[in-house]
């Protein structure tokens, strides 16, 4: 029986190639038009994919370094994400949708009603993305001068995450009876009072919204540091992962499911999702020739304001020149610096080779070429044990999913490899996972 491969498109930004919003066919517009958003996750509903999910940062994440690149830039403006869903969620009926909010510039209370509401609102197919956020630019808009450390923050998330779980198990699925008759709203032996106090949090509960139809929102996770797979590993169930390399992707896979035990969960309690950038043709002719197109759409300054952050400013180097070490110190997004490095040392790149072929797809795995050359790639990966499935990262929308489902779908499917029809009415029972145990039947067990 071959492995059935789990499928997302990743929407932010309505495309990931840095110069998406020049390319002919795309509204520049359209990351602020709720239509464009509603077109491309009904198209990835209608290919039966498990789920949209959406990236995000609290702020305009750059200085304008190096000057002039953020005038030319498509990250300005979008949709705040929540907000984006939750409009999208009654004109949907089985994908699933997830989005990003961070740790730390929330309140747990805050995430858990939101996505509890998203949840019931969807009837079970809400998913967060636990992130911590990392730049002063988010920072600024939040009181703070500088983001928080990167130790201190995610010691904030390990105990946020905790918090949020257990408020969604503050009622039971049966707590509310409705008993017109005797009067009785709901069982009182079936609501939990969290009662938390912790070093970063002191938070009562319960929470005001009833138990989530899947059990409760999916989580999912995208770091890869210690901590970041610690949290995977205990909590999440879906990571979404940014790797080029199958050997990496694997020992990464293995690592984060080799953990899980601990926690005493099985490694298929939780699904990794590698990021999947296509240009897809009838021929491979016609794939490098859209690749050709999109190579040239990025400005140079845009280009170089993609490595700034990793690398400092390269703007007095020339382009056609080797890439410099990234910067000591560096806080924030350790693996996506270490990854552009190796990755411009491993292909002997030059500077604007890096930003060009990081600007195609940011930190995701391309492929170029056919149907076949797509779906040769992606059994590779899920049968040598690297990914249970993909997040699709298109380079523009809503072409890049047009394509992927008019050519890639359909050759998934002849292999048999990805579903005709959705098993599930939820999220979560279409990543075949199963509905955790509320922390208060497990006490109750125990006891
Ligand atoms: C594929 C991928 C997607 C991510 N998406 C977001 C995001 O939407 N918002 C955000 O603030 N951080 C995002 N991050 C950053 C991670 O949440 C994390 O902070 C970062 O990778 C640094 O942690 P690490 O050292 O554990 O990798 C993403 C990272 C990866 C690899």
């Amino acid at each position: 029986m071959k492995k059935q491969m789990k499928l997302g498109l990743s929407m932010r930004y309505l495309g990931y190639h840095l110069g998406s919003w020049r390319h002919p066919e795309v509204q520049p517009d359209g990351t602020s038009d709720f239509r464009c958003f509603l077109d491309v996750v009904q198209t990835a509903e209608r290919a039966k994919f498990d789920m949209v999910f959406l990236a995000d940062g609290i702020g305009i994440r750059s200085n304008d370094e190096p000057r002039g690149s953020l005038a030319r830039s498509r990250q300005n403006v979008e949709l705040e994400p929540l907000t984006l869903l939750s409009a999208l969620a009654p004109m949907t009926r089985s994908i699933g949708l997830v989005a990003t909010a961070s740790t730390t510039y929330n309140e747990p209370y805050h995430i858990a009603r939101k996505y509890g509401s998203l949840d019931q609102i969807s009837s079970g197919r809400a998913g967060w993305n636990v992130v911590t956020s990392w730049s002063d630019q988010e920072a600024w808009n939040f009181n703070r001068s500088k983001h928080l450390s990167y130790e201190t923050r995610y010691e904030r998330a390990e105990e946020f995450v905790d918090v949020v779980t257990g408020l969604w198990d503050s009622w039971d699925q049966d707590a509310f009876v409705h008993d017109k008759e005797a009067g009785i709203f709901y069982d009182e032996s079936k609501l939990h009072v969290l009662g938390h106090a912790g070093k970063h949090f002191s938070v009562r509960g319960p929470l005001s919204v009833r138990r989530s139809p899947q059990g409760r929102p999916i989580l999912v996770q995208a770091g890869t540091s210690e901590v970041g797979q610690r949290i995977a590993a205990q909590h999440c169930d879906a990571i979404f992962a940014a790797k080029h390399d199958l050997h990496d992707a694997r020992s990464y896979y293995s690592s984060v499911k080799s953990r899980m035990p601990a926690f005493g969960r099985r490694p298929e309690d939780l699904v990794i999702m590698v990021g999947l950038t296509t240009v897809v043709g009838r021929t491979r002719q016609e794939a490098k020739a859209k690749h050709e197109q999109l190579e040239g759409l990025i400005d140079p300054l845009v280009g170089l304001s993609l490595l700034y952050r990793s690398f400092g400013d390269l703007s007095d180097l020339p382009l056609d020149g080797p890439v410099p070490e990234p910067l000591a110190g560096h806080g924030g997004l350790q693996s996506s610096a270490r990854l552009y490095y190796d990755l411009a040392i491993k292909n002997g790149w030059t500077i604007r080779q890096l930003y060009t072929k990081i600007g195609m797809a940011q930190e995701h795995k391309t492929v170029v070429g056919t149907a076949g050359d797509v779906v040769d790639e992606m059994e590779a990966w899920v049968d040598a044990g690297a990914a249970d499935g993909f997040n699709v990262t298109p380079t523009h929308l809503p072409h890049g999913i047009d394509d992927f489902v008019e050519f890639v779908v359909p050759e998934l499917r002849r292999r048999g490899r990805f579903r005709h029809e959705y098993e599930g009415l939820t999220l979560r029972e279409n990543l075949g996972l199963r509905v955790p145990t509320s922390r208060y039947a497990e006490k109750s067990a125990v006891a």
